[in-house]
């Protein structure tokens, strides 16, 4: 038996065959392309998402003769999805994540008094973040996609209902909680859609799908749509709850970091959702089969391997990400070089939706190797932030951290996080944890797996990183940088 699984990340899809061991039997990637329009704006095109995941799955399933048995879906979170529920196109391209235009309609939402009615009903904040605000702009800049929700003709969802829609041939119009609980439309303790947050925001109920459980079967794919395959879509989770899934971390107090375009921190809080502070939010991990909820605290950082794309893309500085680590290690620090990688706005904990990217302390000695140092450097820092932030939600400290996902192959990278850290830094032997998780979610969905006491025995120890001297100094001029650049949209 074996489980194909679908990450359909931000810049990209994975698809990867997972036996029953655990282990990856076959992978395939297909990126796609990102639309930039206007300054602070990102938008992905619905069909080149899906033509991306028809790709990658085509290589993966050539890639073994083991012919899976069910399948598991992760994604990017709180991207606002729209399409036509008749025909397989959607009325407009899809609000990114990362894109900062509703910044706006939360201040006014925030300006209204809203913001802690808005919390305590998601565990989020008002940020142009999560999923609502995008829709708000949507229902009053685009009459044309918007009269159709509201007509009931176009189908609104997170990427994960859009590639389920796809795969079900139009069947399926669902969700699973943990993608749900990123909207700023759910109500992560009763469960369910708020009908006080869809009236606040201005979107009808009737066009968001279905909420079901993380795992256990949801529908078939269409054979007609998916490669002559019929098995059951068993499991399906937001990216950074499938890498926690992936990571084991099914015990309240574990925690892990996944490093993608950004980075993610999240600690289990098991049956209780904690209310938010210092900058965290408070989110769904996954809901069981019988409705059980699990939560988690969540750092989220918006940039952190983008930056390193950036150096590579933006500057061209280096040809592949990978090649950061040689030219970062070939000088003993940055030379007093800080990076703020805010090209986005700012997350947790100091959530800034004004600030912008910026570079202190260039002299004449810097050069491209300082650059690229301050770029690993920063990715620690951003993480130190939240991690210090969520030993003080908690009032404990974390014993290690775990990590995953592009970035954490870097070895510098690692050494950094752990200095700057000052606990250890375990690095799994698969470090495409997210895609892995989505894989354990659908296979214990389907009975491929049993429990998660049967999947713990899968996790193995790739290394471990252990913290050395912490330059304290280098962390003040960090957040000396931080704080000015902040602002910086508005001047
Ligand atoms: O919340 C955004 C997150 O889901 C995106 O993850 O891996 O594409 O950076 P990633």
């Amino acid at each position: 038996m074996s489980v194909l699984t679908i990450d359909a990340g931000t810049t990209g899809v994975t698809a990867l065959i997972v036996g029953e061991n655990g282990a990856v039997l076959a992978r395939g990637y297909q990126e796609f392309a990102q639309h930039y329009p206007d300054s602070g704006w990102v938008e992905h095109n619905a069909e080149e998402i899906w033509q991306a995941t028809l790709a990658a799955c085509r290589t993966a399933l050539d890639g073994t003769e083991d012919a899976p048995t069910c399948l598991g879906i992760t994604n990017q979170r709180e991207t606002a999805v729209l399409w036509d529920r008749r025909r397989a196109t959607a009325p407009r391209r899809a609000i990114v994540w990362q894109d900062r235009r509703t910044a706006g309609i939360c201040a006014e939402l925030r300006d209204a008094g809203h913001e802690d009615r808005v919390t305590e009903l998601t565990g989020l904040r008002l940020d142009p973040y999560f999923t609502a605000s995008k829709l708000t702009w949507i229902s009053r800049h685009d009459t044309r996609a918007w009269s159709g929700v509201l007509a009931g003709d176009v189908a609104v969802g997170t990427v994960d209902s859009y590639i389920v829609w796809r795969l079900t041939g139009g069947r399926r119009h669902v969700t699973d909680a943990s993608n749900a609980s990123r909207t700023l439309l759910y109500d992560i303790r009763a469960g369910e859609w708020s009908p006080e947050l869809c009236e606040l925001f201005g979107v009808p109920l009737s066009a968001l799908p279905e909420v079901v459980p993380s795992y256990g079967p949801v529908g078939d794919t269409d054979p007609e749509e998916f490669f002559d395959l019929r098995i059951p879509i068993a499991g399906i989770a937001g990216d950074q709850q499938a890498a926690m899934f992936g990571q084991n971390c099914y015990l309240p107090g574990s925690s892990k970091c996944t490093y993608g375009t950004g980075s993610f921190v999240l600690v289990n809080t098991g049956g209780e959702a904690i209310d938010p502070k210092h900058g965290l939010l408070s989110t769904v991990l996954w809901q069981h089969p019988d409705g059980r909820l699990d939560y988690a605290l969540e750092g989220s950082i918006f940039v952190t391997g983008a930056a390193v794309q950036w150096l590579r893309d933006g500057l061209g500085l280096i040809d592949t990400a990978p090649q950061s680590e040689a030219l970062a290690a070939s000088v003993q620090d940055s030379g007093g070089v800080v990076f703020v990688p805010a090209l986005t706005g700012l997350g947790a904990p100091d959530w800034d939706p004004h600030a912008r990217g910026a570079i202190f302390g260039i002299t004449r000695g810097t050069g491209r190797a300082h650059l690229a140092r301050a770029t690993l450097e920063a990715i620690a820092f951003e993480v130190r932030d939240v991690v210090d932030a969520m030993a003080a939600a908690s009032g404990t400290e974390l014993p290690e951290l775990r990590v995953d996902g592009g970035a954490a192959a870097n070895d510098l990278l690692c050494q950094l996080q752990a200095d700057q850290l000052g606990v250890s830094v375990a690095r799994p032997r698969i470090q495409e944890t997210t895609a892995l998780g989505a894989a354990f979610l659908a296979g214990l969905g389907t009975g491929v797996w049993a429990s998660t006491e049967e999947l713990m025995h899968t996790w193995q120890l790739d290394r471990r990183f252990e913290p050395g001297d912490r330059d304290e100094r280098a962390y003040r001029r960090w957040r000396t940088a931080v704080e000015r650049s902040k602002g910086w949209a508005e001047l």
